[in-house]
């Protein structure tokens, strides 16, 4: 025998219960963020690298070591999509969609691709299901795109889920405040750790996530970007939270709270489940104000957040998923009858009705059972002595005119 071939490290099949439930996570998704007005989108499965270079930004680890980088040849070069919100942006602008009433609402159930070590919840090709505003700056924006999600997780009922809520400004605050930071650690640095110490000119902000005593000492009394925001954009993070106070959403204030992309200006937020192990982000997003510019579009505000579907199932109780329900098992005897069976099977699809087909060349026991098995309602059985009809809710069976087989089982009626 040839040796077996495996799914990639990373990567799953997507099964029996799993693909049930799944699929009602993304009915109750299509539920809740059409009705507030969101349109499905979907967008290639890769784009031009240059689309994530520039707008997840250059020095990100998703850029910088996760990506899937097709081989064109050096005229082109394609990426698997490691994230949804740059190729949404670019659909926006090659579609010219700011001729649409603003701002436009859109959602995907994707699946993305990221080169990360494989553990629970972190694979390398995932699910996401994410919506987008673009086109309005308005506060009401980033607090209905947070309740949505916070909606959604609710709805499937993910346990354990705490929202963090932040906010970064504007590129130039954020610059000027980096700087703030700098000098505030090296007027300590005999006080930090030595890798913080090795890393205040690259990532200052790094220095909030330390363990070590002495640094977290020190961090205490850091000044904090929050604190440095200019007044138009405090007041646009005060409105988002009155907001979300209002609609009863939960939140925490994080004043150190950092996302992993660089697109992200003013509102920031990540939604985790203590339910999940290290890898605790079940959805995220925020703000990205200037990521149509750096995509070569004009300064387009946008919106949008994306929860991992694996995580989000991961946090929730898996209910109970029941089989689609089956309305006739169609069953024969003798090959001569096959096409018959075949034709009335067809014929009650059409009319409405599940039905299936015995495929397996079974004995007339053995069809009775998988019958049962698959929860029919009704089988009809075609043989030597013409059509039959066998109840199996009340177990009756009796003959029956071929062409009489719809209207017996019509409304699931008793014979
Ligand atoms: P992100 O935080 O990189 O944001 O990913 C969003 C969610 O995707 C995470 O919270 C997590 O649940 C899931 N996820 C990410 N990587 C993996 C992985 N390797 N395996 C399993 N799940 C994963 C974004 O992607 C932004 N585009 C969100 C956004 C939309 N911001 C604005 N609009």
């Amino acid at each position: 025998m040839s040796p077996k071939i495996q799914a990639p490290r990373g990567t799953f099949d997507v099964l029996g219960d799993d693909a049930l439930a799944r699929a009602a996570l993304e009915a109750q998704a299509r539920r809740i963020l059409e009705r507030a007005g969101y349109a499905r989108i979907e967008t290639p499965t890769f784009e031009a690298t240059e689309l994530f270079a520039r707008g997840v930004g250059e020095s990100t680890d998703v850029v910088q070591k996760e990506m899937y980088t097709l081989d064109e040849g050096p005229s082109e070069s394609l990426t698997l999509r490691p994230e949804g919100t740059a190729p949404v942006c670019r659909a926006y602008l090659e579609h010219g969609m700011h001729k649409l009433p603003q701002p436009v609402k859109l959602w995907y159930l994707s699946s993305f691709f990221r080169r990360e070590r494989p553990q629970a919840g972190r694979f390398r090709q995932f699910w996401q299901v994410g919506a987008e505003a673009i086109g309005s700056d308005d506060p009401a924006v980033d607090a209905e795109l947070i309740l949505l999600l916070s909606e959604l997780l609710e709805a499937l009922g993910a346990r354990g889920l705490r929202l963090r809520l932040g906010s970064l400004g504007t590129p130039a605050t954020r610059e000027t405040y980096r700087r703030d930071l700098q000098d505030y650690l090296r007027a300590h640095e005999g006080e930090l750790s030595e890798e913080v110490r090795g890393r205040i000119d690259l990532n200052p902000l790094r220095a909030f996530d330390a363990d070590h005593p002495g640094t977290r000492r020190v961090m205490a009394g850091a000044p904090l970007l929050l604190d440095h925001l200019t007044d138009e954009d405090r007041e646009h993070f005060e409105t988002v939270k009155t907001l979300l106070d209002g609609a009863g959403v939960a939140y925490e204030v994080d004043p150190t709270l950092v996302r992993g992309l660089d697109y992200y200006t003013r509102t920031v937020f990540e939604m985790t489940s203590d339910e999940l192990g290290a890898q605790s982000g079940v959805g995220g997003g925020g703000r990205y104000d200037g990521l149509m510019e750096i995509i070569g579009g004009p300064p387009t505000p946008g919106m949008g957040w994306a929860a991992g579907v694996e995580r989000i199932l991961l946090a929730s109780p898996r209910p109970p998923v029941a089989p689609p329900p089956l309305d006739l098992y169609v069953a024969f005897v003798g090959a001569e009858h096959r096409p018959g069976a075949f034709r009335l099977a067809a014929d009650a699809r059409r009319a409405g009705y599940s039905a299936r087909l015995e495929l397996g060349g079974r004995s007339l026991k053995g069809q009775l059972k998988q019958a049962d098995r698959a929860g029919a309602r009704f089988v009809a059985i075609l043989g030597e002595e013409g059509t039959s009809l066998k109840d199996m809710e009340s177990g009756e069976q009796k003959t029956v005119e071929p062409d009489t087989v719809m209207h017996h089982i019509r409304g699931g009626k008793a014979l």
